[in-house]
């Protein structure tokens, strides 16, 4: 197995560590165009592998040819937030680099599934799949495993006793209109909007939208450590082909009554990539939010399509 990581900046090196921490694949190949950097970064990773006594092999290139029969192609490539930047402020700058990457892919690996990450995560997806021209099963976004970890977290601050599961559910925009699933999210059995007052289910979702921004106001740059981890659990979900239930940006045709964009549902995720969306029941204000956040995605999809017009 094979899994080719574009960007090696703190998102894609912080993958590339997981990877060969939790020995998901055989190779991984990590590309940058900035060589000295992904030579740096690959070294360092290589002697990480070693001393883990890991299975999981690294090398660097600049020559996308080296991506060749790659089972699974991770994009992180592209600026990061800074402070008081939204997601949304990166497309013009992102959508030319995604141009660039697609482009190698359909050359040099035709057949493998892509993992989007750079932001903003769900136009950046829905390029890269009018770009390829692959099914839209084999182009995924990862955005809600993030959020829903995040989620997670703020439950877990307000638990007293922090011992019980919890399992939080962010559907929707990977960014201001995500939609963190109050009765969709669970602590045990019972649901966050059963266990908690309005108050606090407030502030949970609040912490959740909100918890990408805080760590780029102390870093000055965006989060890695936790989108390295929820990258690493999608690539785990394919390569085992574990039929595993995550939250991922896909592009719609007509599910949730949404068509045209790539938006946040839950999907079950195998070898194939996405087998299936699933359909959750959602309440009408949910629906609402969902159909909120996609109309705004319509309004950025018009955006990047005339950076790449002008471009191309
Ligand atoms: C974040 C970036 C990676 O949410 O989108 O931290």
């Amino acid at each position: 197995m094979k899994v080719s990581v574009i960007g090696a900046g703190n998102v894609g090196a912080s993958t590339c560590y997981l990877l060969i921490a939790k020995e998901i694949c055989k190779n991984v190949i990590l590309v940058d165009i900035n060589h000295s950097i992904a030579q740096g970064k690959a070294t360092d990773l290589q002697q990480a592998s070693i001393a883990l006594v890991s299975e999981t092999r690294i090398k660097t290139s600049s020559d996308y040819k080296d991506i060749e029969n790659s089972d699974i192609i991770v994009i992180t490539a592209g600026v990061p937030r800074r402070e008081n930047m939204s997601r949304e402020d990166l497309l013009g700058t992102n959508i030319k680099i995604i141009n660039e990457i697609v482009s190698n892919i359909k050359k040099f690996a035709p057949n493998a599934i892509i993992v989007t990450v750079s932001n903003p995560l769900d136009i950046m997806n829905y390029a890269v799949l009018k770009l390829s021209g692959f099914q839209r099963s084999k182009v995924i976004g990862m955005g809600g495993i993030l959020d829903s970890a995040r989620m997670t977290h703020a439950i877990i601050k307000r638990l007293d006793d922090k011992s019980e599961l919890v399992r939080a559910c962010v559907i929707g925009a990977h960014g201001e209109q995500m939609l963190p699933l109050l009765s969709h999210s669970f602590v045990g059995k019972k649901s966050v909007s059963e266990l908690f007052d309005e108050h606090i289910c407030k502030e949970i979702i609040n912490d959740t939208k909100l918890g990408g921004a805080k760590i780029v106001k102390f870093l000055q740059t965006s989060a890695y450590y936790a989108p390295a981890a929820a990258i690493s659990i999608l690539i785990e979900a394919i390569l085992k082909d574990k039929k595993e239930t995550l939250p991922c940006s896909v592009y719609l045709e007509g599910e949730y009554d949404i068509s045209g964009v790539s938006i946040g549902v839950p999907v079950l995720i195998g070898k194939n990539g996405v087998e299936t969306i699933k359909q959750l029941s959602l309440d009408a204000k949910e629906l609402e939010v969902l159909h909120i956040a996609a109309l705004e995605l319509k309004e950025q999809i018009k955006i990047a399509d005339r950076v790449l017009k002008e471009n191309i």
